[in-house]
């Protein structure tokens, strides 16, 4: 068998298609969406992603706002700004580029973003509402594993789901959204004992763990759709946390690297920042961009 392919990146494409034509249809009613990035800092992998990011911003019609702030900035001069951008009525989405340098507390400056605006649902508000099921902002690159998930199965209920990686960013709040889906969920990790058994009994299995080639063949169930976040940079060019070779011998699905998970993070963080936007204008939210 042969696994299918989930084109993430044409999926993407698609949504920010959806995503320009709502947001045209607000400029009649003289609204533009605006993100505001700040990067704190010179690291080069930052530099790319908040580059793709503003460029993709002003493609579908949206503001995009760049504050590019040196890695010697003072916390509180980083809070200020936070401050501003809060207060800013032409900004409705406000993200600021992790990692963050060692000097600073990076849940006190997420948590001073105003929870409307976090279009990253890192603040610990929208953690407790995607938590206990009201109405938040949901991390990017877990909303668009969700996407493609319920594209490609239709409903998610009573599926054994694995998801690898605990994280804050995509592990946590991926296994919130299964379970919301009523899929049955186990979050494994680096302490998880027989990892490849574990694996084995998931329809969906999703791998966020930052290890190349890490999930092998022999750990998927025959048919699983297999969603690969990883995103590593070897000597090979960039590759997934799954061993593609293996997964396609085995697995209904899977998403590639690159050209799967990837492009979907940002097309979810423009589909977030046309969602704020419509709440902080009292509309409703747009259809099909909310879990
Ligand atoms: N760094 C790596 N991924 C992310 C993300 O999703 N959001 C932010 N703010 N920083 C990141």
């Amino acid at each position: 068998m042969t696994a299918q392919i989930i084109d993430g990146k044409a999926f993407a494409a698609r949504l920010r298609s959806r995503i320009a034509a709502e947001v045209a249809t607000l400029a009649g009613q003289g609204i533009t969406p605006g993100l505001a990035v700040v990067l704190v800092g010179e690291d080069p992998a930052s530099q790319v992603y908040v580059r793709s990011k503003g460029r993709m911003t002003r493609e579908v019609g949206m503001a995009s706002f760049e504050h590019r702030l040196s890695q010697q900035v003072s916390q509180q001069e980083l809070l200020e700004l936070i401050q501003k951008l809060n207060e800013d009525p032409a900004v409705h989405g406000i993200l600021v580029q992790l990692p963050l340098p060692a000097h600073m507390d990076e849940a006190a400056v997420i948590n001073a973003i105003t929870p409307d605006k976090d279009v990253d649902g890192f603040h610990i508000l929208n953690v407790g509402r995607l938590a206990t099921g009201q109405r938040a902002m949901v991390p990017c690159t877990p909303l668009g594993c969700l996407m493609l998930l319920r594209d490609h199965l239709g409903s998610l209920a009573g599926r054994n789901a694995v998801v690898i990686g605990r994280s804050n960013i995509v592990g946590k709040p991926m296994a919130q959204l299964l379970l919301r889906d009523s899929a049955t969920v186990t979050i494994a990790h680096s302490r998880t004992e027989d990892l490849p058994e574990l694996c084995r009994r998931a329809d969906i299995l999703v791998a966020a763990v930052g290890r190349p080639s890490f999930v092998q063949g022999d750990w998927i169930k025959p048919g699983a759709t297999v969603i690969d976040v990883g995103i590593n940079r070897t000597e090979d060019g960039l590759v997934g946390d799954v061993d593609h070779a293996g997964a396609s011998q085995v697995a209904g699905a899977f998403t590639p690297v690159p050209g799967g998970v990837g492009p979907m993070t940002i097309a979810c963080l423009l589909a977030n920042t046309l969602t704020a936007t419509a709440r902080i204008h009292g509309l409703p939210d747009p259809e099909g961009l909310t879990p």
